[in-house]
């Protein structure tokens, strides 16, 4: 082992050392005060919940846990978690959304980063063709930001249309309501296809008392108002009665127990164990973002068996193979590949081959990973001439119009159009992972600095001021340190532009789980534009 190789070993290990301290204040907000005030009313952390929710012995797979942080809202900077867990358990065997209020947070309420959180899970649930499960415990909407959270789509009501739809189409929309369910809040409860409340602990109403006895000035106490009984025995609103959490969370699952078992829409091959331990991807990716990478080594580490079957290997070496394109498999399920290589700058050679090789998974549906680890295409007057834009946007098209599931794992520069063509959220990727070594941005920090301090200087030359070196110097730093800090994993996994920040030694369990669930859903005809292939 090299020193260069341990010293990236440990770099990658500090980064996620980071990464696990975000996480700390994510999972227990309030610390253990927190949780004694939830004891002493009779509940506990939304977590533990959760894991005698799903069955036992499985593991809950939780997105986005890093979002809500560093969001600057009136009042409060920081929403750990964005005050809502959500992810995917098994619940009698079958893949389950779950979408959980965390009451420590502000009690529950929703922020527009608590929203985008809310909608991205059902979203999810929506496209794979799961159940979700409510563990409802929320003040409703963050009042102080009720213009940025209320009226809009994509807004509060957003989540009751969702539910409404789901349970349309067959998804059962189960709520176990734990807690305080005001105003819009109560369509939580009253939306589900089954509601179940606890006895003087969950309420559901369309006002508070406070606000009853202002507008009838009947005085009522929330018990009265809106309790488990109410609703259960007398409004109809909720479907089941019962007095601890624990109870509440036996009855979801057995209604839950009732559904068919989910299938998978493909052949699944016996699995077969990586022979390349994970450790191996901590030394070969570089801790400096924009350097080389080894792309056909990560995916032997990845693959079941360490085996990576490449499609056309030896086409336009230096400019083809900056994109590697094959199959691999994740625990017996086959994969389309489609990944950066080396500095990952995309010359025509590598958008033919990977649009071709889209089209291909495509027709004979395979789903699709694309490892993300490029800062563009290539640019200049050779390739623009020689149709770099075209080829690009053919490449852009294919992304598009794959009928397959398409999962994007990002691990060095996104930037640019290489974010489309490597299919970036705006390409609905079933899941978007990242990880501590991607960067996402429309381009690099130093590439913005450059374009902008050009800008810059034209202005203040037109205004007879030209700007001093010094001048010069500061301003091309804080460019880089703006665009640097934009694109870092903590800012963009805050705002939900991924689904997980994944250590490298999870990547392999999270994709073969995501590819599972993306293709519980049977997968449409192949076609490109208006014509099938
Ligand atoms: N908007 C903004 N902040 C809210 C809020 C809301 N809707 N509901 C609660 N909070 C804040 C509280 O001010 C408090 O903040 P603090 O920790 O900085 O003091 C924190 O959330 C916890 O609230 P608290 O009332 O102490 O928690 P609780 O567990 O005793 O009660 C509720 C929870 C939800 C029953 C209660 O907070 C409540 O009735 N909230 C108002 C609900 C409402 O009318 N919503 C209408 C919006 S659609």
């Amino acid at each position: 082992m090299s020193d260069s190789k341990t010293q990236n070993h440990l770099f990658w290990e500090n980064e996620e050392l980071k990464l696990d301290e975000r996480l700390y204040y994510a999972v227990w907000p309030g610390g253990q005060e927190a949780v004694d005030r939830l004891a002493k009313q009779g509940k506990r952390p939304v977590r533990d919940l959760i894991s005698e929710l799903i069955d036992s012995d499985t593991e809950f797979f939780e997105f986005s846990r890093i979002a809500g942080f560093g969001m600057n809202y009136p009042d409060v900077t920081d929403v750990p978690c964005a005050g809502l867990v959500t992810g995917i358990g098994k619940i009698h065997g079958n893949w389950t959304m779950i979408i959980a209020n965390d009451s420590r947070v502000k009690a529950g309420t929703y922020f527009p980063i608590t929203l985008k959180k809310h909608m991205r899970a059902q979203a999810i649930a929506e496209q794979c063709g799961l159940n979700c499960v409510y563990i409802a415990d929320s003040g409703g909407a963050y009042l102080p930001m009720q213009a940025d959270v209320f009226p809009d789509d994509q807004h509060f009501g957003s989540m009751f249309y969702n539910m409404a739809r789901m349970s349309s189409m067959g998804l059962k929309q189960i709520t176990l309501s734990t807690g305080g369910n005001t105003a819009g809040g109560a369509y939580i409860v009253f939306m589900a296809c089954q509601a179940v409340m606890i006895d003087k602990l969950a309420y559901s109403f369309l006002g508070g008392p406070p606000l009853v006895k202002m507008a009838t000035g009947e005085k009522i106490s929330a018990e009265e108002l809106g309790g488990a009984k109410v609703h259960t025995q007398l409004s109809g609103g909720a479907d089941h009665f019962c007095t601890t959490q624990e109870e509440g969370i036996q009855i979801v699952r057995d209604i839950l127990s009732l559904e068919p078992p989910q299938k998978l829409f493909l052949h699944r091959y016996a699995e077969t164990p990586s022979k390349v331990p994970p450790e191996v991807i901590y030394e070969m990716l570089p801790a400096a973002i924009h350097q080389g990478i080894d792309i056909r080594s990560f995916l032997e580490a990845i693959a079941d068996d360490g085996y990576f079957s490449e499609y056309k290997k030896h086409y336009a070496p230096g400019r083809g193979d900056n994109i590697v394109t094959g199959k691999l498999r994740l625990k017996g399920i086959p994969v389309g590949v489609v990944a950066s290589n080396a500095v990952g700058i995309i010359f025509i050679e590598a958008a033919r081959k990977a649009t071709e090789w889209i089209i291909r998974c495509s027709q004979e549906k395979i789903p699709l990973l694309f490892v993300q680890s490029s800062p563009g295409y290539m640019v200049g007057s050779e390739a623009e001439q020689m149709g770099i834009g075209k080829y690009g946007a053919d490449m852009v098209r294919a992304v598009s119009c794959a009928q397959v599931p398409r999962i994007q794992l990002v691990i060095g520069p996104d930037n640019g159009a290489a974010n489309y063509g490597m299919c970036g959220r705006a390409y609905r990727p079933h899941f978007l992972f990242s990880t501590m070594r991607a960067r996402t941005s429309v381009m690099s920090g130093r590439s913005a600095a450059g374009v902008l301090l050009s800008i810059e200087e034209r202005k203040r030359e037109a205004k007879g001021k030209p700007m001093t070196e010094i001048e010069k110097e500061d301003f091309r730093q804080k460019m880089i340190d703006k665009y640097d800090g934009e694109a870092h994993p903590f800012y963009c996994g805050a705002r939900l532009l991924s689904d997980r920040v994944l250590k490298f030694s999870e990547i392999r369990d999270w994709l073969a789980m995501s590819f599972e669930v993306s293709l519980l859903k049977s997968v449409g005809e192949p076609s490109f534009g208006n014509l099938r292939f």
